[in-house]
């Protein structure tokens, strides 16, 4: 049978050397989309890359005195070891300044010219130089400010090349009439069409104010507007204008994935290019909400960024990709806090998926030897767990086809839960006691199987996980059939405990470790506005310090003058401490061992030169040191009174 074939594209991303959270969203959708889709025996192709023309980078490159392509290759070089260090596995990284995309900009900027589509005119209107958009008067919010990202526009006029937007607006509107799902979620259809229904006005495609970008062929003082440009990137990825096979085998789309503040110039202006160029549409443009963190948008000026390393550093990737995809609805805004994430981590990867597969394993290692037995006679408890099992899968394939990942995800864990009530509901202690042994082997090779079968459905999700498990209950073959089938996995097969898929973590340690780490890095990268590349191997450290690095740790005797509990979290105090020369403001996460009077006139150590981090609003500005077991904590003091601000050393 032939391969079906599925092309999906992130954003093509502006060079941003401080990729944050935010922005790996749709790269880590758009992997597990592609894993999921390759399993269901799609050839799958994926397309990302950087959209690197305009003014604004012009104006960067020029501030920093550098060329454009000097400045901007060092950031795309970041981006790509981002998606490295992601595990993103997308098949095209298109540029926009990749000679190859240039021509096809040209070419099919002239095509539309000659078609009559474009025409040349001359534009007076408010302009926001960071979006690159002219808005009009109705369209501002706060009298002259952009409607996108609130700055400051100015007046601004030129001659410009207009494409006819306008003569689209009666195709759009029956596109998305007759292709219900064209548009997703439905909320953002319905803005599209109410925009529409103002009226679309023809579209300035050219600029001259600036010449960083594509040169008009026939006109060189303009440059081809970024949008043109950059839309076509998605068809430069599949080899438009060199690989017609490739092109003709991908195109049309089958989803562009794209954050809802992009979804106009998605859902309106490029289906109107592509008509005009008489080429397919896409089939599906889903327009996901923004990861909002305390509420707000993330952006490097409000400083409330949150960065996927740290966390995949201490947690590991599948940790944030089950998270991310498991958290949010894809489609509407999602508020992200670490203590979600971590409560997530214990409840749902540890409690759940992590106790399932080590107490099964232990179990066959300690009843069989560790050989997988033969399942003999069923009940009906066996029979609902079975049909569970292999019913999830075409759940899922449900939820996923309308890409709500929560949802499938979801949908695997009932199997999880399902499994895990399994082993309560059978016992397989007491058969052992009571000697019922064929029972015993029948559950535990039901136990096995039916793990067997979530690793296959978690794989597009968490790839490295599934390896694990399956290297556990010693299986390797996989493919999409046999997640609806039970009884695959080999009677005699040698099954080994391995170390913990997901080890439990103490919110309350790991809420101080990583806020601080993602502090330091977003100090680190303001500091020196380094790509991520550069960033890691400065702060790689080696095992051992010199007595030197100790040094550089300030260390005094503090007393506690005052403590209230954290208007906004529960689980911080905040301190006023007398360090000798001057009283520090020191936030710290030990609420659940002291109360806000215990600590008071008390002497403790504090770190006094930590970069001051901003903890939930407050500044915390120093560390108090404390030892900690598994159920205690203990905040070190001195043995006989020394003055406060003594040094420690
Ligand atoms: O718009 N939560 O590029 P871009 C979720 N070059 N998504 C977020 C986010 C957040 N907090 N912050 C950013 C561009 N994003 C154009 C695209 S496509 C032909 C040209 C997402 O780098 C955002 O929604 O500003 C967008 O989809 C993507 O990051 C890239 O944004
Ligand atoms: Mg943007």
């Amino acid at each position: 049978m032939e391969k079906k074939n599925f092309y999906l594209t992130t954003p093509i991303y502006y060079p941003n050397s401080n990729l944050h959270l935010g922005h790996t969203y749709t790269t880590i959708v758009a992997d597990v989309l592609k894993k999921y889709k390759q399993a269901q025996g799609f050839d799958v192709f994926f397309t990302t890359g950087t959209d690197e023309h305009g003014q604004k980078l012009q104006e960067s490159a020029i501030k920093a005195g550098k060329a454009p392509l000097e400045y901007i290759d060092p950031i795309v070089e970041s981006a790509k070891e981002l998606w490295k260090t992601l595990d993103i596995d997308f098949d095209a990284f298109v540029r926009s300044t990749d000679k190859i995309h240039e021509k096809n900009v040209s070419e099919i900027f002239t095509k539309l010219y000659e078609k009559g589509e474009i025409y040349k005119g001359s534009y007076k209107g408010m302009y926001c130089v960071p979006c690159e958009a002219f808005w009009t008067e109705s369209q501002l919010v706060e009298g002259n400010k952009c409607p996108d990202c609130g700055r400051e526009v100015s007046l601004s006029e030129e001659e410009t090349y207009f494409f006819r937007l306008s003569k689209y607006q009666d195709r759009l509107l029956k596109l998305y009439e007759e292709n219900p799902d064209f548009i997703q979620p439905e909320s953002r259809k319905n803005e599209m069409i109410s925009f529409i229904n103002e009226g679309l006005t023809d579209l300035s495609v050219t600029r001259s104010s600036f010449d960083w970008g594509v040169k008009v062929p026939f006109d060189e003082k303009h440059v081809v507007y970024v949008w043109i440009d950059a839309l076509s990137c998605y068809l430069t990825g599949i080899g438009y204008g060199t690989d017609e096979e490739k092109f003709n085998k991908f195109w049309p789309c089958d989803v562009h994935l794209i954050g809802k503040e992009i979804m106009r110039f998605h859902a309106i202006i490029w289906p109107a290019i592509l008509m005009a160029l008489d080429l397919p549409l896409p089939k599906k443009i889903f327009g996901h909400g923004w990861i909002l963190f305390d509420d707000d948008k993330m952006s490097k000026s409000k400083g409330n960024i949150v960065y996927a390393e740290p966390i995949i550093e201490r947690y590991g990737m599948d940790a944030l990709r089950y998270f991310m995809l498991r958290e949010f609805t894809f489609g509407q805004d999602g508020n992200f806090t670490y203590t979600k994430m971590l409560n997530r981590i214990n409840s749902d990867l540890v409690n759940d998926l992590g106790n399932l597969v080590s107490r099964s394993v232990a179990m066959c290692e300690k009843y069989f030897g560790g050989i997988v037995p033969a399942q003999t006679e069923l009940t009906e408890l066996d029979n609902d767990l079975i049909e569970t099992a292999i019913t999830t899968r075409d759940r899922v394939a449900e939820l996923m086809d309308k890409l709500n990942f929560s949802m499938a995800l979801e949908e695997i864990w009932k199997l999880v839960r399902r499994t895990n009530k399994y082993i309560d509901e059978t016992t397989p202690w007491t058969l052992i006691k009571e000697q019922k042994e064929e029972r015993l082997k029948t559950v535990i090779y039901n136990l096995l199987e039916s793990i067997r079968i979530i690793s296959g459905l978690i794989k597009p999700f968490m790839k490295e996980t599934s390896l694990r498990i399956n290297e556990q209950i010693g299986y390797s073959d996989y493919s999409y059939e046999d997640l609806t089938k039970f009884g695959l996995l080999k009677v005699g097969t040698k099954v080994c405990k391995g170390k913990n898929l997901f080890d439990r973590l103490d919110v309350d340690k790991e809420l101080e470790i990583i806020i601080q780490k993602n502090s330091e890095l977003i100090e680190l990268r303001k500091k020196k506005n380094l790509g991520a590349s550069q960033v890691k191997e400065e702060a790689k450290e080696s095992e051992l310090i010199t007595i030197d690095d100790f040094a550089k740790v300030e260390l005094k005797v503090g007393k506690i003058l005052e403590c209230q509990p954290h208007p906004k979290a529960d689980r911080l105090l905040v301190f006023k401490i007398d360090i000798g020369d001057e009283v520090r403001t020191i936030v710290s996460g030990i609420r659940k061992y002291y109360s806000e009077t215990d600590l008071i006139g008390k002497k403790v150590i504090v770190v006094t030169n930590l970069k001051p981090v901003n903890l939930r609003g407050v500044e915390s500005n120093g560390m108090i040191l404390a030892a900690s077991d598994d159920e205690n904590l203990s905040v070190l003091t001195v043995l006989n009174d020394v003055k406060e601000g003594s040094e420690v050393s």
